[in-house]
Protein backbone atom coordinates (compact mmCIF):
# COMPACT_ATOMS: atom_id res chain seq x y z
CA UNK A 1 0.00 0.00 0.00
CA UNK A 2 1.63 3.54 -1.03
CA UNK A 3 2.38 5.70 1.89
CA UNK A 4 0.80 9.34 1.73
CA UNK A 5 4.03 12.09 1.64
CA UNK A 6 3.13 15.80 2.03
CA UNK A 7 5.55 18.28 1.72
CA UNK A 8 5.31 21.92 2.91
CA UNK A 9 7.35 23.78 1.03
CA UNK A 10 8.82 23.02 -2.65
CA UNK A 11 11.98 25.37 -2.99
CA UNK A 12 15.82 25.11 -2.72
CA UNK A 13 15.14 21.75 -0.83
CA UNK A 14 11.50 20.49 -1.31
CA UNK A 15 12.36 20.31 -4.99
CA UNK A 16 15.11 18.29 -4.50
CA UNK A 17 13.37 15.81 -2.16
CA UNK A 18 10.47 15.68 -4.89
CA UNK A 19 13.75 14.95 -7.59
CA UNK A 20 14.78 12.67 -5.61
CA UNK A 21 11.25 10.83 -4.66
CA UNK A 22 10.68 10.80 -8.78
CA UNK A 23 14.00 9.71 -9.62
CA UNK A 24 14.49 6.65 -7.24
CA UNK A 25 10.79 5.78 -6.84
CA UNK A 26 11.90 2.29 -9.05
CA UNK A 27 14.87 1.82 -6.34
CA UNK A 28 12.44 2.45 -3.84
CA UNK A 29 9.53 0.17 -4.84
CA UNK A 30 11.75 -2.88 -6.10
CA UNK A 31 14.73 -2.90 -3.12
CA UNK A 32 12.33 -1.58 -0.27
CA UNK A 33 8.87 -2.36 -1.06
CA UNK A 34 8.36 1.23 -0.49
CA UNK A 35 5.47 3.20 -2.64
CA UNK A 36 6.02 6.63 -1.72
CA UNK A 37 3.18 8.84 -3.01
CA UNK A 38 3.45 12.54 -3.14
CA UNK A 39 -0.40 13.36 -2.07
CA UNK A 40 -0.02 17.56 -1.36
CA UNK A 41 2.14 20.02 -1.90
CA UNK A 42 2.38 23.36 0.26
CA UNK A 43 3.62 26.68 -1.32
CA UNK A 44 3.13 30.57 -1.24
CA UNK A 45 3.02 30.79 -4.96
CA UNK A 46 0.82 28.82 -7.13
CA UNK A 47 2.44 30.13 -10.49
CA UNK A 48 6.19 29.75 -9.59
CA UNK A 49 7.60 26.77 -11.52
CA UNK A 50 8.29 23.37 -9.43
CA UNK A 51 11.16 20.68 -9.40
CA UNK A 52 8.77 18.25 -10.63
CA UNK A 53 5.36 17.69 -12.42
CA UNK A 54 2.40 16.95 -10.39
CA UNK A 55 -1.34 17.32 -10.66
CA UNK A 56 -2.33 20.98 -10.09
CA UNK A 57 -4.57 19.56 -7.26
CA UNK A 58 -1.70 18.79 -5.62
CA UNK A 59 -0.85 22.16 -4.69
CA UNK A 60 -2.10 24.13 -2.12
CA UNK A 61 -1.08 27.75 -0.20
CA UNK A 62 -2.51 26.35 3.18
CA UNK A 63 -0.04 24.15 4.66
CA UNK A 64 -2.86 23.40 7.24
CA UNK A 65 -4.26 21.23 4.40
CA UNK A 66 -1.19 18.79 4.24
CA UNK A 67 -1.51 18.52 8.46
CA UNK A 68 -4.77 17.67 8.45
CA UNK A 69 -4.92 15.47 5.15
CA UNK A 70 -6.36 11.92 6.20
CA UNK A 71 -4.29 10.27 3.17
CA UNK A 72 -0.85 11.54 4.30
CA UNK A 73 1.29 9.55 6.62
CA UNK A 74 4.21 11.75 6.77
CA UNK A 75 5.01 15.10 6.83
CA UNK A 76 8.18 16.95 5.32
CA UNK A 77 8.68 20.27 6.44
CA UNK A 78 10.82 22.43 3.87
CA UNK A 79 9.31 25.71 4.37
CA UNK A 80 11.53 27.27 7.29
CA UNK A 81 10.73 29.87 9.66
CA UNK A 82 9.78 29.39 13.22
CA UNK A 83 6.30 30.31 14.71
CA UNK A 84 4.61 29.12 11.31
CA UNK A 85 6.24 26.02 11.08
CA UNK A 86 6.13 25.18 14.71
CA UNK A 87 1.91 25.26 14.38
CA UNK A 88 2.76 23.17 11.49
CA UNK A 89 5.10 20.37 12.82
CA UNK A 90 2.84 20.22 16.11
CA UNK A 91 -0.55 19.99 14.73
CA UNK A 92 1.17 17.03 12.01
CA UNK A 93 1.97 15.18 15.53
CA UNK A 94 -0.89 15.40 17.11
CA UNK A 95 -2.23 14.17 14.21
CA UNK A 96 -0.69 11.10 14.48
CA UNK A 97 2.07 11.92 11.44
CA UNK A 98 5.49 11.37 11.69
CA UNK A 99 7.64 14.41 10.50
CA UNK A 100 10.73 15.06 9.00
CA UNK A 101 12.20 18.51 9.30
CA UNK A 102 15.52 20.60 7.52
CA UNK A 103 14.32 23.47 10.13
CA UNK A 104 17.48 23.99 12.63
CA UNK A 105 16.05 27.42 13.92
CA UNK A 106 12.71 25.70 14.67
CA UNK A 107 13.78 22.78 16.40
CA UNK A 108 16.36 24.78 18.40
CA UNK A 109 14.09 27.63 19.46
CA UNK A 110 10.89 25.19 19.88
CA UNK A 111 12.53 21.85 20.10
CA UNK A 112 11.69 20.87 23.40
CA UNK A 113 8.16 20.41 23.30
CA UNK A 114 8.21 19.30 19.55
CA UNK A 115 10.41 16.19 20.85
CA UNK A 116 7.82 15.73 23.40
CA UNK A 117 4.85 15.93 21.45
CA UNK A 118 6.25 12.84 19.25
CA UNK A 119 7.04 11.15 22.02
CA UNK A 120 3.41 11.94 23.29
CA UNK A 121 1.84 10.91 20.11
CA UNK A 122 4.80 7.87 19.51
CA UNK A 123 5.57 9.37 16.16
CA UNK A 124 8.97 10.15 14.40
CA UNK A 125 10.67 13.48 14.31
CA UNK A 126 13.30 13.12 11.68
CA UNK A 127 15.82 16.28 11.32
CA UNK A 128 18.74 14.76 9.52
CA UNK A 129 18.74 17.87 7.34
CA UNK A 130 19.11 20.12 10.13
CA UNK A 131 22.65 20.05 10.81
CA UNK A 132 25.39 19.61 8.10
CA UNK A 133 22.94 19.12 5.02
CA UNK A 134 24.10 15.60 3.45
CA UNK A 135 26.09 14.29 6.19
CA UNK A 136 24.55 11.92 8.15
CA UNK A 137 25.35 13.36 11.29
CA UNK A 138 22.65 12.73 13.04
CA UNK A 139 22.35 8.93 12.45
CA UNK A 140 25.72 8.83 13.20
CA UNK A 141 24.90 9.84 16.33
CA UNK A 142 21.62 8.29 17.31
CA UNK A 143 22.56 5.27 16.03
CA UNK A 144 26.21 4.73 14.77
CA UNK A 145 27.83 5.42 17.85
CA UNK A 146 25.14 4.34 20.31
CA UNK A 147 27.77 2.00 22.22
CA UNK A 148 29.48 5.10 23.07
CA UNK A 149 30.20 7.78 25.80
CA UNK A 150 30.98 10.77 23.45
CA UNK A 151 33.58 12.68 24.47
CA UNK A 152 33.99 16.13 22.48
CA UNK A 153 32.74 16.93 19.17
CA UNK A 154 34.62 19.70 17.23
CA UNK A 155 32.62 20.87 14.30
CA UNK A 156 32.82 23.64 11.10
CA UNK A 157 29.04 23.27 11.24
CA UNK A 158 28.08 26.91 8.74
CA UNK A 159 29.26 26.63 5.10
CA UNK A 160 29.27 30.52 4.77
CA UNK A 161 31.47 31.19 7.70
CA UNK A 162 33.94 28.68 5.94
CA UNK A 163 33.56 29.67 2.60
CA UNK A 164 34.81 32.92 3.67
CA UNK A 165 37.48 32.28 6.15
CA UNK A 166 39.11 29.91 2.94
CA UNK A 167 38.53 32.71 0.56
CA UNK A 168 40.05 35.04 2.86
CA UNK A 169 43.17 32.58 3.65
CA UNK A 170 43.70 31.85 0.00
CA UNK A 171 43.10 35.41 -1.43
CA UNK A 172 44.58 37.43 1.27
CA UNK A 173 41.77 39.44 1.79
CA UNK A 174 39.25 41.18 4.32
CA UNK A 175 36.04 39.95 5.74
CA UNK A 176 33.82 42.13 3.56
CA UNK A 177 34.67 41.52 0.12
CA UNK A 178 34.60 37.71 0.71
CA UNK A 179 31.40 38.11 2.39
CA UNK A 180 30.42 40.05 -1.29
CA UNK A 181 32.22 37.20 -3.10
CA UNK A 182 30.31 34.62 -1.08
CA UNK A 183 26.88 35.97 -1.75
CA UNK A 184 27.85 36.63 -5.31
CA UNK A 185 28.28 32.82 -5.72
CA UNK A 186 25.11 31.96 -3.91
CA UNK A 187 27.04 30.53 -0.54
CA UNK A 188 25.65 33.21 1.71
CA UNK A 189 22.28 34.22 2.01
CA UNK A 190 21.54 38.46 0.79
CA UNK A 191 20.80 38.86 4.92
CA UNK A 192 23.77 36.50 6.23
CA UNK A 193 23.54 37.73 9.64
CA UNK A 194 22.67 34.39 11.38
CA UNK A 195 25.54 32.93 9.49
CA UNK A 196 28.45 35.47 10.43
CA UNK A 197 27.55 35.96 14.05
CA UNK A 198 27.53 31.92 14.63
CA UNK A 199 23.83 32.23 15.65
CA UNK A 200 23.75 29.12 13.06
CA UNK A 201 26.04 27.16 14.01
CA UNK A 202 25.16 27.31 17.66
CA UNK A 203 22.14 26.54 16.69
CA UNK A 204 23.40 23.51 15.07
CA UNK A 205 25.72 22.72 18.53
CA UNK A 206 22.77 22.56 19.99
CA UNK A 207 20.63 19.98 18.52
CA UNK A 208 24.19 17.90 18.42
CA UNK A 209 24.86 18.17 22.08
CA UNK A 210 21.31 16.83 22.78
CA UNK A 211 22.08 14.02 20.67
CA UNK A 212 25.65 13.26 21.60
CA UNK A 213 25.11 13.96 25.59
CA UNK A 214 21.60 13.30 25.66
CA UNK A 215 21.03 16.83 27.91
CA UNK A 216 19.42 19.83 27.01
CA UNK A 217 21.78 22.99 25.60
CA UNK A 218 19.85 25.78 24.89
CA UNK A 219 21.75 27.78 22.07
CA UNK A 220 21.05 31.00 23.68
CA UNK A 221 23.40 29.39 26.59
CA UNK A 222 26.54 29.18 24.28
CA UNK A 223 29.66 31.02 24.00
CA UNK A 224 29.02 32.79 20.93
CA UNK A 225 31.24 35.04 18.64
CA UNK A 226 31.39 35.53 15.03
CA UNK A 227 33.57 36.21 12.15
CA UNK A 228 32.85 39.72 11.21
CA UNK A 229 36.22 40.94 13.06
CA UNK A 230 38.31 38.32 11.68
CA UNK A 231 41.01 40.55 9.37
CA UNK A 232 43.78 39.94 6.95
CA UNK A 233 46.22 40.40 8.96
CA UNK A 234 45.10 37.92 11.74
CA UNK A 235 45.03 35.14 9.07
CA UNK A 236 48.50 36.24 8.05
CA UNK A 237 50.11 35.86 11.95
CA UNK A 238 48.07 32.40 12.54
CA UNK A 239 49.51 31.23 9.34
CA UNK A 240 53.07 32.99 10.49
CA UNK A 241 52.17 30.89 13.89
CA UNK A 242 50.84 27.66 12.59
CA UNK A 243 47.07 28.07 12.39
CA UNK A 244 43.91 28.47 10.13
CA UNK A 245 41.05 30.25 11.09
CA UNK A 246 37.88 28.51 11.44
CA UNK A 247 34.64 28.97 13.17
CA UNK A 248 34.48 25.75 15.05
CA UNK A 249 31.50 24.45 17.22
CA UNK A 250 33.05 23.04 20.28
CA UNK A 251 31.35 20.72 22.82
CA UNK A 252 32.77 18.20 25.43
CA UNK A 253 32.67 16.70 28.84
CA UNK A 254 34.68 18.75 31.75
CA UNK A 255 34.72 16.98 34.35
CA UNK A 256 30.24 16.57 35.45
CA UNK A 257 29.52 19.30 33.10
CA UNK A 258 29.03 20.13 29.53
CA UNK A 259 31.48 22.96 27.90
CA UNK A 260 29.84 24.45 24.86
CA UNK A 261 31.04 26.76 22.48
CA UNK A 262 30.91 28.31 18.74
CA UNK A 263 33.74 31.08 17.95
CA UNK A 264 36.93 31.49 15.64
CA UNK A 265 39.76 29.82 16.30
CA UNK A 266 43.20 29.14 15.28
CA UNK A 267 43.17 25.69 14.55
CA UNK A 268 46.68 23.86 14.29
CA UNK A 269 47.80 23.95 10.37
CA UNK A 270 47.86 19.60 11.36
CA UNK A 271 44.49 18.84 12.35
CA UNK A 272 42.31 17.39 9.92
CA UNK A 273 39.70 20.62 10.51
CA UNK A 274 42.36 23.05 9.39
CA UNK A 275 42.09 21.77 5.84
CA UNK A 276 38.47 21.51 5.66
CA UNK A 277 37.73 24.43 2.91
CA UNK A 278 35.13 26.62 1.00
CA UNK A 279 31.72 25.70 1.88
CA UNK A 280 32.35 21.63 3.09
CA UNK A 281 31.66 20.92 7.04
CA UNK A 282 33.26 18.75 9.12
CA UNK A 283 32.51 17.25 12.78
CA UNK A 284 35.00 15.55 14.71
CA UNK A 285 33.90 13.35 17.53
CA UNK A 286 35.66 11.00 19.94
CA UNK A 287 33.81 8.68 21.63
CA UNK A 288 34.75 5.95 24.28
CA UNK A 289 35.04 3.02 22.10
CA UNK A 290 35.50 4.16 19.13
CA UNK A 291 38.39 7.18 19.51
CA UNK A 292 38.29 9.94 17.36
CA UNK A 293 36.36 9.97 13.65
CA UNK A 294 35.98 12.47 11.32
CA UNK A 295 32.61 13.28 9.09
CA UNK A 296 33.04 15.53 6.10
CA UNK A 297 30.35 16.75 3.01
CA UNK A 298 28.81 19.40 1.83
CA UNK A 299 26.26 20.80 4.38
CA UNK A 300 23.45 22.78 2.40
CA UNK A 301 22.57 22.46 -1.15
CA UNK A 302 19.65 21.30 -3.02
CA UNK A 303 20.72 17.64 -3.15
CA UNK A 304 23.04 17.49 -0.14
CA UNK A 305 20.24 18.21 2.26
CA UNK A 306 17.45 16.71 0.11
CA UNK A 307 19.55 13.27 0.38
CA UNK A 308 19.09 14.33 4.45
CA UNK A 309 15.48 14.51 4.70
CA UNK A 310 14.67 11.05 2.36
CA UNK A 311 17.19 9.01 4.09
CA UNK A 312 15.05 10.24 7.47
CA UNK A 313 11.40 9.74 5.44
CA UNK A 314 12.85 5.96 4.25
CA UNK A 315 13.86 5.04 7.42
CA UNK A 316 10.26 6.63 9.04
CA UNK A 317 8.66 4.60 6.20
CA UNK A 318 10.36 0.88 6.38
CA UNK A 319 9.48 1.29 10.18
CA UNK A 320 5.87 2.61 9.16
CA UNK A 321 5.36 -0.32 6.46
CA UNK A 322 6.76 -3.01 9.43
CA UNK A 323 4.34 -1.60 12.02
CA UNK A 324 7.00 -0.62 14.11
CA UNK A 325 6.84 3.12 16.37
CA UNK A 326 9.45 5.39 15.99
CA UNK A 327 13.21 4.24 16.13
CA UNK A 328 16.08 5.38 18.29
CA UNK A 329 15.79 6.37 22.28
CA UNK A 330 13.54 9.38 22.63
CA UNK A 331 14.41 12.98 22.63
CA UNK A 332 12.31 14.02 25.07
CA UNK A 333 12.21 14.84 28.32
CA UNK A 334 15.86 15.25 28.81
CA UNK A 335 17.64 17.40 31.77
CA UNK A 336 18.66 20.55 31.03
CA UNK A 337 22.80 20.72 30.40
CA UNK A 338 24.82 21.58 33.50
CA UNK A 339 26.76 23.41 31.25
CA UNK A 340 30.59 25.00 31.97
CA UNK A 341 29.69 28.83 32.87
CA UNK A 342 31.16 30.90 29.89
CA UNK A 343 33.23 32.90 32.22
CA UNK A 344 35.06 29.84 33.34
CA UNK A 345 35.55 28.03 29.61
CA UNK A 346 39.87 27.92 29.35
CA UNK A 347 41.06 28.62 26.40
CA UNK A 348 44.80 29.84 25.08
CA UNK A 349 44.56 33.02 22.83
CA UNK A 350 46.02 35.03 20.30
CA UNK A 351 45.96 38.56 21.20
CA UNK A 352 46.45 41.11 18.59
CA UNK A 353 47.07 44.43 20.37
CA UNK A 354 47.95 48.39 17.74
CA UNK A 355 50.28 50.34 20.12
CA UNK A 356 52.65 52.70 19.92
CA UNK A 357 56.21 52.24 19.05
CA UNK A 358 57.76 53.00 22.32
CA UNK A 359 59.52 51.61 25.21
CA UNK A 360 57.62 49.69 28.05
CA UNK A 361 54.69 49.04 26.09
CA UNK A 362 55.35 45.49 26.71
CA UNK A 363 56.05 45.85 30.29
CA UNK A 364 52.87 47.11 30.34
CA UNK A 365 50.76 44.83 29.00
CA UNK A 366 52.69 41.80 30.52
CA UNK A 367 51.63 43.37 33.91
CA UNK A 368 48.04 43.51 33.01
CA UNK A 369 47.71 39.57 32.09
CA UNK A 370 49.76 38.56 34.99
CA UNK A 371 47.42 40.50 37.21
CA UNK A 372 45.25 38.09 36.06
CA UNK A 373 47.00 35.26 36.24
CA UNK A 374 47.67 34.90 32.50
CA UNK A 375 51.01 33.51 31.48
CA UNK A 376 52.17 34.38 28.26
CA UNK A 377 53.58 31.82 25.52
CA UNK A 378 54.72 33.48 22.41
CA UNK A 379 55.42 37.71 21.91
CA UNK A 380 55.83 38.96 17.91
CA UNK A 381 56.49 42.31 16.70
CA UNK A 382 58.14 42.69 13.27
CA UNK A 383 60.04 45.64 12.67
CA UNK A 384 59.50 49.35 13.53
CA UNK A 385 56.90 52.23 12.60
CA UNK A 386 58.22 53.48 10.16
CA UNK A 387 57.17 56.93 11.17
CA UNK A 388 58.06 58.47 14.36
CA UNK A 389 55.14 58.23 17.04
CA UNK A 390 53.59 55.60 14.60
CA UNK A 391 51.76 52.19 15.96
CA UNK A 392 53.02 48.65 15.22
CA UNK A 393 51.03 45.33 15.88
CA UNK A 394 51.97 43.53 19.08
CA UNK A 395 51.34 39.90 19.19
CA UNK A 396 50.80 37.60 22.57
CA UNK A 397 50.07 33.85 22.43
CA UNK A 398 48.69 33.31 25.83
CA UNK A 399 48.74 29.66 27.86
CA UNK A 400 45.11 28.72 28.94
CA UNK A 401 43.35 31.18 31.30
CA UNK A 402 39.73 31.29 32.26
CA UNK A 403 37.17 33.58 29.79
CA UNK A 404 36.66 35.96 32.44
CA UNK A 405 40.14 36.84 34.01
CA UNK A 406 41.13 37.15 29.64
CA UNK A 407 38.01 39.61 28.97
CA UNK A 408 38.69 41.78 32.27
CA UNK A 409 42.56 41.46 30.96
CA UNK A 410 41.73 42.75 27.51
CA UNK A 411 39.11 45.68 28.62
CA UNK A 412 41.97 47.07 30.85
CA UNK A 413 44.90 46.32 27.86
CA UNK A 414 42.29 48.20 25.63
CA UNK A 415 42.14 51.56 27.66
CA UNK A 416 46.03 51.50 28.17
CA UNK A 417 47.13 54.87 26.35
CA UNK A 418 50.02 53.55 24.26
CA UNK A 419 47.05 50.73 22.78
CA UNK A 420 45.24 52.80 19.56
CA UNK A 421 42.99 49.97 18.71
CA UNK A 422 40.40 47.89 20.40
CA UNK A 423 42.46 44.21 21.28
CA UNK A 424 42.12 41.34 18.98
CA UNK A 425 41.19 38.07 20.72
CA UNK A 426 40.77 34.84 18.74
CA UNK A 427 41.48 31.56 20.68
CA UNK A 428 43.25 28.81 20.42
CA UNK A 429 42.23 25.47 19.29
CA UNK A 430 44.32 22.65 21.39
CA UNK A 431 42.89 18.81 19.99
N1 LIG B 1 18.84 25.54 1.30
C1 LIG B 1 19.69 24.80 1.98
O1 LIG B 1 20.80 24.49 1.53
C2 LIG B 1 19.31 24.29 3.36
C3 LIG B 1 20.22 23.48 4.05
C4 LIG B 1 19.86 22.96 5.30
C5 LIG B 1 18.63 23.27 5.83
N2 LIG B 1 17.78 24.08 5.15
C6 LIG B 1 16.47 24.39 5.74
O2 LIG B 1 15.44 23.90 4.91
C7 LIG B 1 14.29 24.73 5.02
C8 LIG B 1 13.88 25.17 3.62
O3 LIG B 1 14.92 25.90 3.02
P1 LIG B 1 14.92 26.24 1.45
O4 LIG B 1 16.30 26.74 1.14
O5 LIG B 1 14.39 25.10 0.67
O6 LIG B 1 13.89 27.46 1.42
P2 LIG B 1 13.15 28.09 0.15
O7 LIG B 1 13.88 27.77 -1.11
O8 LIG B 1 12.87 29.51 0.48
O9 LIG B 1 11.76 27.29 0.09
C9 LIG B 1 10.72 27.51 0.99
C10 LIG B 1 9.46 26.90 0.42
O10 LIG B 1 8.41 27.04 1.36
C11 LIG B 1 7.28 27.67 0.74
N3 LIG B 1 6.65 28.51 1.76
C12 LIG B 1 7.22 29.47 2.53
N4 LIG B 1 6.32 30.02 3.35
C13 LIG B 1 5.16 29.42 3.08
C14 LIG B 1 3.84 29.55 3.57
N5 LIG B 1 3.56 30.43 4.53
N6 LIG B 1 2.87 28.76 3.07
C15 LIG B 1 3.14 27.87 2.10
N7 LIG B 1 4.37 27.67 1.58
C16 LIG B 1 5.34 28.44 2.06
C17 LIG B 1 7.85 28.47 -0.41
O11 LIG B 1 6.86 28.66 -1.38
P3 LIG B 1 7.18 29.41 -2.79
O12 LIG B 1 8.10 28.47 -3.53
O13 LIG B 1 5.86 29.53 -3.46
O14 LIG B 1 7.84 30.71 -2.43
C18 LIG B 1 8.97 27.55 -0.86
O15 LIG B 1 8.47 26.57 -1.74
C19 LIG B 1 14.69 25.87 5.96
O16 LIG B 1 14.27 25.54 7.27
C20 LIG B 1 16.21 25.88 5.89
O17 LIG B 1 16.83 26.38 7.06
C21 LIG B 1 18.08 24.60 3.92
Amino acid sequence: MAIGIGLIGMGVVGGGVARILRDREREFKDVRGLDLDIRKVAVRDLSKPRAIDLFPDRFTTNPMDVVADPTIQIVVEVMGGVDAAYDLVLAALQNGKDVVTANKALLAERGDSLFEAAVQNNVGLGFEASVCGGIPIIQTLSQGLVANDIQSLYGILNGTTNYILTRMTEAGADFDPMLKEAQDKGFAEADPTMDIDGTDAAQKLALLCRLAFRQRVSSGDILKEGISHITALDIDFARELGYTIKLLGIARVVGNRIEARVHPAFVPHHALLADIRNEFNAVEIVGSAVDAQVFYGKGAGELPTASAVVADLIAIAERRKAGLGPAGAPLAPLPEADLVPIGDIQTGSYCRLTVYDKPGVLAQVAALFAGENISIETVIQHGRSETEGGTVPLIMITHDAPEAAMQRAITRIGNLSAVTEKPQIIRILHP
